[in-house]
């Protein structure tokens, strides 16, 4: 029997996030240069959407370009940002025909001037699409997103649009980039790390984490199924007994 088949549909997660991690380290296996490794890692962006959608998942959240990124080597940085811009010119079509729609999350304004008006056609483009949701986090750090969050609250309360009394956790959820989304039930990380590394802090308070030693350009669908297999096989107790649930 395949991992697919051996997953529970009426059970799956709803929003998977992803820290693709590994690239590097898969392109000096290979004697490659780092960029060769991003590359590759966009075949696994394409997996990861179809075996998304076979599992009737309707969220993405997919960690393509952290703040902290731009202190690396500054080709890597520009090959990535143009790969970004390339991926995303060039796949607007399949996003249609697939029912992707794209969005995106993080500080977008920081990006080079192309890859921002690529984004912004890509996601026009594509919001009438309904089957999945791909959220890409680029120039994304969950506490620049915090912090805004705090600022914008700060300032309506000096204004006296919000009373401090009506902060509460859907509040704060709601001032978020990803408040259109609900929080994700799983997160991966590939290459064998078991961090964060500043990725939807807020949102993961309650999200099973699922860490593998694949390298991001070896992930493939079996892989995701995996996950949520092994993500099936937990109880989420969400601070309550087991009795309880
Ligand atoms: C981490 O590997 C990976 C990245 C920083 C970039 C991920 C981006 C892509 C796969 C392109 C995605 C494209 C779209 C359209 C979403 P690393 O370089 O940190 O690897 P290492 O830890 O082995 O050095």
């Amino acid at each position: 029997m395949n991992f697919l088949e051996q997953i529970d549909l009426s059970n799956t997660p709803k929003h998977i996030a992803i820290i693709m991690d590994g690239n590097g380290r898969w392109a000096k296996k290979q004697g490659q240069e780092r960029l060769v490794g991003h590359s590759f890692g966009v075949d696994s962006v394409r997996a990861t959407v179809r075996a998304g959608k076979n599992l009737g998942a309707k969220y993405l959240t997919m960690y393509a370009f952290s703040t902290e990124n731009w202190n690396r080597p500054q080709d890597e940085i520009e090959g990535l940002m143009n790969l970004l811009v390339r991926t995303i010119a060039g796949e607007v079509d399949e996003l249609n025909a697939t029912g992707v729609r794209l969005h995106s999350i993080g500080d977008t304004d920081g990006l080079p001037l192309d890859c921002q008006e690529e984004l912004i056609h890509a996601i026009e483009a594509t919001k009438h699409n309904t089957t999945i949701n791909l959220i890409i986090a680029l120039n994304y750090s969950s506490r620049w997103e915090i912090t805004n969050a705090v600022k914008q609250m700060a300032l309506d309360v000096q204004a006296g649009k919000l009373d401090p009394e009506a902060i509460n956790d859907e509040l704060i959820s709601s001032k978020l980039n990803t408040a259109a989304f609900p929080d994700p039930e799983l997160l991966i990380r590939t290459s064998g790390e078991h961090r964060l590394s500043n990725f939807l802090l807020w949102q993961c308070a309650y999200t099973e984490f699922y860490f593998t030693p694949v390298l991001w350009p070896d992930f493939r669908e079996d892989d995701l199924y995996k996950a949520v297999l092994d993500y099936q096989s937990r109880e989420r107790r969400f601070g309550m007994v087991s009795e309880q649930l």
